[in-house]
């Protein structure tokens, strides 16, 4: 153990500082729930490790005192954070991190709570741990927890796990039941997947086989806890292969000087080697390497560089630098096991932001292949996914990446997805494999374009997006308008839900995937009919922010224009032109918008109709002025009002 720092002289200090600044860093995360006795074996890493000030350790045996749990003595527990609120819950609430160190390593723990609720907790503490230390209760054996947290291991690509069996001192040291829980451990590594197991007796109480061997168990011929964390050898799996560098940002201070910089993911890299940008392939060669303090001949996994390039090659933020004879696959479609962390579910078709490496890019989950049960590992049919829910998941990207599977490199195969309207972090994931299919599906040229097909209609194709609550009178205005255009020579195409769900959309229903994936295809098919020269009337109920921003996406700007038919529910309700209001408030159509599934009002469409104070006259008269106001030559030049 390293002396305590306190009280030593400043020179002193910074060599203890730059000795540990060289010490090789493990980070670890805990896996259990209180009960194992997680607190006291952290704490107690933490307290025999020495990093303490005397004024925390006088509060450590205050408290200890005060509290009593463990009589006269000192209660380990007390020095992990949360503890209060643990103690009147039940159970740890965040991911709490601590640091420590001996002699050999430094060391960052992440302790994890251990119920089903904090799965999302306990994967973003592995997400960037080496290795895992899974407390089992002796008395207790395996329980369904443990195959959770030892499966969110494995998720996550945990390489090394430490079956902690506790209490020890609870079964008499007893050897037979220790070597029951590891023959069932080992069991369940192996159908994991987790190849490295050490499995240790342990009291985190007494103190057996905590931080020397315990001469209670004269049986066991491993490792103390501590003497393997400091020295399990870290296979450094990522680190292996061609140089992977994801450019964080690019350096240009000056017209002179245009650097890329980033961590290093994996291989190394040296002036004068041949490297290639992805995903743009364009290929030249490294002419400086430069760390913190200046050029360096050679820079490894793990380092953070920036490179500068001989030629003057297009290099933007998120592109990956990579060796020109081992570059990283590059792909827009994949499977992937994706760990859903949001109150509100995961929903097919929905498109989210997904950051890789440095990559930001919109993405949507194009299927659930199956969900994952994180106790048993059973695959579950799904149409979404809730908090805390696994599932497997084709994943399709608006533009293509650089990759590597999350198993060869945890870098380019980790991604979360963020929420697009509130920048929430709502999944973690990693990808297996790319889909090859979309590889071989090339864009077709077609000789008459868009704008050829437009212009001899004479006019500029549009989509005008209705959206509003059942009976707002979105399909009233919209024929209208409809019948206008048509009079006045325009090719036009009213696409209508109530129309749409008898034919393209009839297998679907009124759920809020359902609805994603409504929309989704009524985009497409706007597109498409854009695509054809039209103008197309878009009358759905689209109640959802995110999916109308999809279909926004799919045209140019000023191509699509949200019409939004706002009316107060109670005047819906009250007029109930289709009866659809009463059976839903009888209980008899379930997921009724309005009444028990949402409707996100617009907060910046083109056009505003207040349709319980206007004529429907006077509002397809406001649309088209709308219209006239936006672009007055969308009609070609021909006036239409
Ligand atoms: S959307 O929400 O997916 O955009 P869409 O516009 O296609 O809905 O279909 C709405 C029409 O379906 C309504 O005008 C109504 O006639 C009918 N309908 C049947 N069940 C429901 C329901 N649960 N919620 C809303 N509309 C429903």
């Amino acid at each position: 153990m390293a002396a305590d720092a306190t009280g030593a002289t400043s020179a002193d200090i910074s060599t203890y500082l730059r000795q540990h600044e060289d010490k090789p860093l493990l980070r670890f995360i805990t896996c259990g729930s209180v009960d194992d006795g997680k607190s006291t074996l952290i704490g107690r890493l933490l307290y025999e490790s020495k990093r303490l000030f005397d004024d925390q350790l006088s509060a450590l045996e205050a408290d200890s005192r005060r509290h009593g749990t463990q009589g006269e003595r000192i209660d380990y527990a007390l020095l992990m954070d949360g503890l209060a609120a643990e103690r009147e819950q039940g159970i740890t609430i965040d991911v709490a991190y601590r640091y420590f160190d001996t002699d050999k390593r430094k060391f960052i723990v992440a302790d994890c709570p251990g119920h089903e609720q904090y799965t999302r907790n306990m994967a973003t503490g592995a997400s960037t741990a080496d290795l895992a230390v899974v407390l089992v209760d002796a008395r207790k054996g395996l329980l369904a927890q443990t195959r959770r947290h030892s499966y969110i291991v494995s998720l996550l690509g945990i390489r090394h796990v430490v079956l902690a069996v506790n209490k020890m001192d609870l079964v008499g040291y007893d050897r037979a039941v220790f070597d029951g829980i590891v023959e069932g451990y080992r069991a369940l590594a192996t159908q994991l997947g987790i190849a490295d197991v050490q499995a240790i007796p342990l009291s985190a109480l007494e103190g057996d086989n905590l931080l020397q061997r315990s001469d209670k168990t004269r049986w066991y011929e491993g490792p103390a806890l501590l003497e393997h964390l400091e020295t399990v050898v870290l296979d450094g799996g990522d680190a292996g292969g061609g140089l992977r560098l994801p450019v964080q940002w690019v350096n240009r201070p000056n017209q002179d000087f245009r650097g890329f910089a980033g961590t290093i993911a994996a291989g190394e890299v040296a002036p004068g080697d041949a490297v290639v940008v992805l995903p743009s392939a364009r290929r030249s060669s490294v002419a400086q390497v430069l760390g913190p303090d200046g050029p360096v001949q050679r820079a490894f996994a793990g380092q953070a560089v920036t490179l500068t390039l001989a030629d003057e090659v297009d290099v933007s933020r998120g592109d990956v630098i990579a060796a020109a004879g081992d570059p990283p696959a590059v792909a827009d479609q994949f499977a992937a096991h994706v760990l859903w962390m949001s109150d509100s579910p995961l929903l097919p078709g929905r498109p989210y932001w997904l950051k890789i490496g440095a990559r930001t890019v919109s993405a949507s989950i194009s299927e659930i292949k199956h969900r994952v049960d994180v106790n048993t590992q059973e695959h579950l049919a799904a149409k979404r996914l809730e908090l805390n829910e696994v599932g497997y998941c084709n994943l399709s990207l608006e533009e293509p990446v650089a990759f590597a599977p999350y198993a060869e490199n945890h870098a380019l195969g980790g991604f979360i997805l963020i929420d697009r309207q509130n920048n929430d972090t709502v999944a973690a994931g990693t990808l297996d494999f790319a889909l090859r299919r979309a590889d071989n599906v090339h864009w077709q040229h077609l000789d008459v374009d868009r704008a050829a097909r437009a212009r001899i209609k004479g006019q500029v194709p549009k989509v005008l997006w209705f959206t509003g609550l059942s009976g707002a009178g979105k399909s009233t205005v919209a024929n209208l308008v409809d019948k206008r255009l048509h009079a006045l020579g325009y090719h036009t195409f009213v696409l209508d839900g109530d129309n749409v769900r008898h034919g393209l959309n009839r297998d679907l229903g009124f759920t809020d995937e359902d609805r994603v994936e409504n929309i989704r295809r009524v985009a497409e098919v706007a597109r498409l009919m854009a695509d054809a020269g039209l103008i197309v009337l878009v009358s759905f109920i689209s109640p959802f922010r995110a999916e109308r921003r999809m279909a926004r996406e799919r045209f140019a700007d000023g191509e699509f224009v949200e019409v939004f038919v706002d009316v107060p529910l109670e005047v819906a309700e009250a007029r109930d032109v289709k009866g659809l209001y009463r059976k839903a408030r009888a209980g008899l159509i379930p997921n009724f918008t309005g009444i028990d599934s949402p409707y996100e009002a617009p907060e910046h469409a083109e056009v505003h109709l207040h349709a319980a104070t206007s004529t429907p006259e006077a509002m397809v008269a406001q649309v088209l002025q709308a219209m006239h106001a936006l672009d007055p030559d969308w009609s070609g030049g021909t006036s239409w009002l």
